[in-house]
């Protein structure tokens, strides 16, 4: 895209001592660094100063109106952003660091590039332990979306963000890859009742077993305005390569899925299956496999679905297939759920 972040050279940092103190130093200077967290690599910039903030959006390619995340080393930080809640605070206390973001009513210190305008912002403390020395040698809030180009999966290895975003930021902290692998989830706690945004890598269970009450779901999309979560963009974390997903109960949708990928091979076309582990060994050797998890074990899955998405994508295929990985309804399958269907072209019922 723009020439002057093409021109741009994209240093890659070790996971040292000096490799975090230039990584802070570059955040200081107003510069976009690229660093691990639990579940994925965000892309960081000084959340208090809107210069360094809209270079986020333009190296991802990201809409203005999709508001970013501010992450800080520490719940006792919050007081430089956000305006604290009760809900919030038991939250904060319970869960943070970890991969819950809370929105909050905003402080003027955040500018409102970081929050597409909106009168709350997003923070949370990630559990990590390069990113939280990272964020406490800033001494910054550092706001940062997930440090891919914009649609595409979101990176759990510094390699997906070098793919993504070589030449175009000035660096990478290189911690291996993610743990977590699906983003976190994200609650507004601004308002009277606490409402989920976006499932994500803290299961929905445990938030409201903390707070004893039920969380109101997402809200539907808007068609136009501030984003209020990623949910209400239609494609989000989608490969290039089409994706068929087929829903529904696993023994019909597994069945539908052996059906979809004969019929494609049968007329002729390069096909790829995003896999269980014991299915592995249902389908014709000549279809490109991703192995995840296991249907009982989401937390495998979805450490390794991003990495599966993108290696089938570059993997040169006309069609991708894949079905529910773990009950769409419950806990972190939720998660998986939500990005399958974000990433698919189509959707079976099976
Ligand atoms: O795990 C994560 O959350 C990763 C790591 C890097 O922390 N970050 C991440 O950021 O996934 P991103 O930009 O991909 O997702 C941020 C989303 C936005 O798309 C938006 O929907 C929501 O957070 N968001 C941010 N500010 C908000 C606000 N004030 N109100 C409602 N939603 C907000
Ligand atoms: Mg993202």
């Amino acid at each position: 895209m723009s020439s002057v972040y093409a021109s741009r050279q994209t240093r890659l940092l070790p996971a040292t001592r000096e490799g975090i103190a230039q990584a802070a130093a570059l955040l200081r200077a107003g510069g976009l660094v690229a660093f691990p967290t639990e579940t994925v690599y965000g892309l960081g910039a000084n959340a208090l100063a809107a210069t360094a903030v809209l270079g986020i959006f333009k190296a991802k390619g990201r809409p203005a109106e999709d508001p970013l995340i501010v992450h800080l080393a520490g719940g006792e930080q919050l007081e430089r952003v956000a305006r604290s809640t009760p809900y919030g605070d038991a939250l904060a206390a319970r869960f943070w660091p970890g991969p819950l973001t809370l929105v909050l009513p905003r402080l003027d210190s955040v500018p409102l590039e970081v929050t597409a305008g909106l009168d709350t912002v997003a923070v949370r403390v990630p559990a990590h332990s390069m990113a939280l020395a990272l964020l406490d040698a800033t001494g910054l809030p550092i706001a940062a979306p997930s440090a891919n180009l914009f649609g595409r999966p979101s990176p759990t290895t510094p390699e997906h963000v070098l793919a993504d975003l070589a030449g175009r930021i000035d660096a990478i902290l290189q911690g291996g890859p993610t743990t977590v692998g699906v983003e976190s989830t994200i609650v507004d706690v601004s308002g009277e009742r606490p409402r989920l945004l976006r499932p994500g890598g803290l299961v929905a269970e445990a938030i409201e077993d903390a707070l004893g009450v039920r969380l109101l779901p997402p809200p539907p999309r808007l068609s136009a305005g501030p984003q209020l979560a990623p949910g209400l963009l239609e494609v989000h974390y989608a490969p290039r390569t089409p994706l068929t997903l087929i829903v529904g109960e696993p023994q019909a949708a597994r069945p539908r899925l052996v059906s979809e990928v004969s019929s494609a091979i049968a007329r002729g076309r390069r096909v790829g299956v995003l896999l269980l582990l014991d299915e592995a060994d249902v389908f014709d050797p000549g279809v490109r496999r991703e192995v995840v998890g296991r249907w009982n074990d989401p937390e495998r899955s979805a450490a390794r679905l991003f990495a599966a998405l993108r290696a089938l994508d570059a993997a040169g295929l006309d069609l991708l297939f894949a079905r529910d990985l773990a009950d769409p309804n419950r806990g972190l399958g939720r998660a998986l759920a939500d990005r399958l269907r974000r990433a698919a072209r189509q959707i079976i019922q099976s």
